[in-house]
């Protein structure tokens, strides 16, 4: 089993993060100095995957633009001497080969992952949700964690963390049995579950390795939780058909489509960015004196 193609869903409303998404996608929300959905594709790329595709929607063609040439611009930083800010623009247009296909609409998550199937084919294929960035200091990227136990495995891997009562019922409640340290087989999942349905407190977590067989069960795959169309369903379908596991990676997830999530990623990326982290550390602390 080999995963060179990954599909980023981001035609989401984002309703959480108004009104900054009121006409700019949350994906394209500025994280320090790159949008959000840069650290997604980025992750992918160290990933190994070769092509992307980022399903948007009618209100979200900045993200096409972003991952295009500006010629303009690059010309008059060159011309002014900017080559290598030119570059920088240039260099995010040529990180991999992305593609775009639309959801109409807004119909759910699975819907959304339906909408890759003419782009995946045969092949098993990686998901990265759009809004969850993995930060992971030195060893493999999140969803390199998963493709490594997808191969070892021959089969689909999703991402799992342990989580809290109060979060495990707004996200997809697993059950599971350790296979190793980090990688456990599935033995069944249930979507937004509540405490008295919850499976344990392992959610699913923002990245998926899926075999193609989701395209026709999603085809065939009835609303669930909040009338749309639910990919965890789809994929409880799958667990009746093959086998999957789950991988507790080592990373740091944000979710993003938060504004606290957000706000946690902007400190944390800022403090490690090589021209503001210094700065902003001796602002913090600053501010911590004032505000004691
Ligand atoms: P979320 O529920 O986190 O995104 O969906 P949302 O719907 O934009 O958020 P809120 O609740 O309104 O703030 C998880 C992922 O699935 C995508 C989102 O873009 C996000 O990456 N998604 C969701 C779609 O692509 N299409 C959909 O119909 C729903």
């Amino acid at each position: 089993m080999k995963v060179t193609k990954a599909v980023i869903p981001a035609a989401g409303l984002g309703t959480r993060m108004l009104p900054a998404t009121k006409t700019v996608p949350k994906e394209m929300l500025p994280l320090v100095d790159k949008p959000v959905i840069q650290y997604i594709v980025e992750e992918a790329v160290a990933s190994g995957i070769e092509d992307i595709l980022i399903v948007t929607n009618r209100a979200k063609s900045a993200m096409d633009d972003y991952f295009d040439y500006h010629p303009e611009l690059e010309h008059r930083l060159e011309a002014g001497g900017k080559a290598r800010e030119a570059e920088t623009s240039r260099a995010v247009a040529d990180m991999a080969n992305i593609f775009y296909v639309r959801q109409k609409e807004t119909k759910g998550l699975g819907h959304a992952i339906w909408r890759a199937k003419r782009f995946v084919g045969d092949e098993p294929f990686a998901i990265l949700l759009g809004d969850d960035i993995m930060y992971t200091e030195q060893g493999a990227p999140a969803l390199r964690q998963l493709i490594d136990a997808a191969e070892k495995y021959e089969c689909s891997a999703i991402g799992t963390r342990e989580v809290p009562d109060d979060l495990i019922v707004k996200y997809s409640s697993l059950r599971i049995e350790q296979l190793e340290e980090r990688v456990f087989n599935i033995l069944d999942m249930n979507e937004k579950p509540t405490l008295e349905t919850k499976l344990s407190n392992y959610a699913i977590m923002g990245r998926y390795v899926l075999t193609s067989s989701i395209f026709d069960i999603l085809e065939n795959t009835a609303p669930g939780a909040g009338g749309e169309i639910q990919l965890t369903d789809g994929m409880r379908t799958l667990l009746g058909r093959e086998r999957m596991v789950a991988v507790d990676f080592d990373a740091k997830r944000y979710d993003t489509g938060n504004l606290r999530g957000f706000l946690e990623a902007t400190i944390d990326y800022a403090l490690r960015h090589p021209d503001a982290g210094e700065w902003l550390r001796g602002f913090i602390l600053d501010k911590a004196e004032k505000l004691k």
